[in-house]
């Protein structure tokens, strides 16, 4: 029975391939493209770690209908039971709506409606103003929408009922820019991995697996380290190796200066021992000692483009990159066993003629590996990608056969 609700990212299939990965495909019912509905309790939603989602909030319940009218007579009826209950002090209530029909007006208007409504049953309460239909992410945190007197109540259309939900986290956007930004060794032209991003990657690698120091993964592409960042805050093991000394220098760096703050899992480690996770080595080539559990990476991207290149230079950079991919996926096979699965960000170029997708993604099986496909998300969706960039990452997900 669906209990809990994320509020999707951007690009919706990459948080819904996400929450399958973590939660399994039964446990999953998307509604429309920017919703999930999940058979998990709120306290089992480990939100902090979804890079997918933006809000995860409590299922209330479904109304039978989706009539303005009928909703703000259920709303004004039912908030006053529910705000009684709240801590003293002022309450500040929110609504966002999505896909209902109601004007901002209307919408600021039931705001005032609900305001009566708690006020005469004796508790003060601040109605935050809809400049749209849905609070960003800043009133809330700024409202504190989320605190023991705060309450975001989430409104949804579902066909012909809506899901009335309420907000319980909003992703932190200002660590993840502290996470990003803060950290002392950056570089440009290997391509900045946002840490949202780095998240999905690890969860569409790791699925349902429990986290644990036990479990590591490895990115073979570590370059400044964002994912080994990632995977080592949710919890896990992690091991990084690239081919250049300088990109591991700069992952050494940014660990030592991760492993300061307490809630990482390398806290009290000293620069020494983080360095012993790290290798100089060919991914084509490399043996990885001991062979790690999950594997997932933003591989090699080949040359940056900010503009579509003449169809040669494409062609050759394709290639060249293909090479990389193939030998990587050889050398991996190599040493892993049948069931191993990771997940890699591979490029995919934006062409005006369409998508261009590496060409080794047509020899998976021949490699030894299936590629996996998610009930609720097609695969040629899984590309990460921002209008006007010529190479994107597609997410891969692969099981060793
Ligand atoms: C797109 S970057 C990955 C960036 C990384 N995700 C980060 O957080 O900074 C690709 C990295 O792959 C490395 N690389 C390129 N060819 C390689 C190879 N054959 N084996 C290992 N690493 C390689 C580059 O040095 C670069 O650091």
């Amino acid at each position: 029975m669906s209990q809990s609700v994320l509020v999707l990212g951007r690009q919706p299939a990459l948080g819904i391939a996400e929450a399958e990965s973590l939660f399994g495909a039964d446990k999953i019912t998307p509604i429309g493209s920017q919703f999930v509905l999940l058979d998990a309790r709120i306290q089992d939603v480990p939100f902090s770690r979804l890079g997918g989602s933006t809000r995860v909030a409590k299922l209330l319940t479904f109304l039978p209908y989706t009539d303005w009218e009928k909703i703000e007579k259920y709303l004004a009826e039912e908030l006053p039971k529910h705000t009684c209950c709240l801590p003293e002090g002022k309450i500040r209530l929110g609504l966002s709506v999505y896909n209902l029909s109601v004007n901002i007006r209307r919408l600021n208007a039931t705001g005032l409606t609900l305001k009566k409504a708690v006020k005469a049953d004796g508790r003060s309460v601040r109605v935050v103003p809809n400049k749209e239909h849905e609070l960003n992410t800043a009133q809330v945190i700024h409202n504190q929408l989320t605190g023991p007197t705060g309450m975001e109540l989430l409104l949804i259309r579902d066909g012909e009922r809506t899901v009335l939900a309420q907000t319980t986290a909003v992703q932190d956007i200002e660590a993840y820019a502290a996470r990003d930004q803060a950290r002392p060794a950056r570089d440009a032209r290997v391509g900045m991995l946002p840490p949202k991003l780095a998240q999905i990657i690890i969860n569409l690698s790791t699925g349902n697996q429990p986290v644990s120091m036990d479990t590591e993964i490895l990115d073979p592409f570590c370059g400044t380290g964002v994912v080994l960042q990632e995977a080592d805050l949710m919890g896990f093991r992690v091991e990084g190796s690239d081919l250049e000394e300088r990109m591991i220098d700069y992952s050494h760096d940014n660990l030592v200066w991760l492993s300061q703050k307490p809630e990482s899992g390398l806290h009290g480690l000293n620069p020494d021992q983080i360095m012993c996770q790290l290798s100089v080595g060919d991914a084509t080539t490399f043996n990885w000692k001991p062979v790690p559990n999950f594997i997932a990476c933003e591989t090699y991207l080949g040359q940056p483009f900010s503009t579509e290149p003449n169809p040669e230079k494409l062609k050759q950079v394709m290639s060249d990159v293909d090479t990389i991919h193939r030998k990587f996926l050889q050398n991996v096979a190599r040493q892993t066993e049948s069931g191993f699965r990771m997940c890699i960000a591979v490029p995919a170029w934006f062409t005006k003629s369409g998508v261009r997708h590496l060409k080794t993604l047509d020899s998976l099986e021949e490699l030894g590996y299936n590629r996996v496909s998610f009930v609720h998300s097609d695969t040629r969706d899984l590309i990460y990608h921002r209008e006007n960039q010529v190479v994107g990452r597609e997410l891969v997900i692969l099981i060793r056969k």
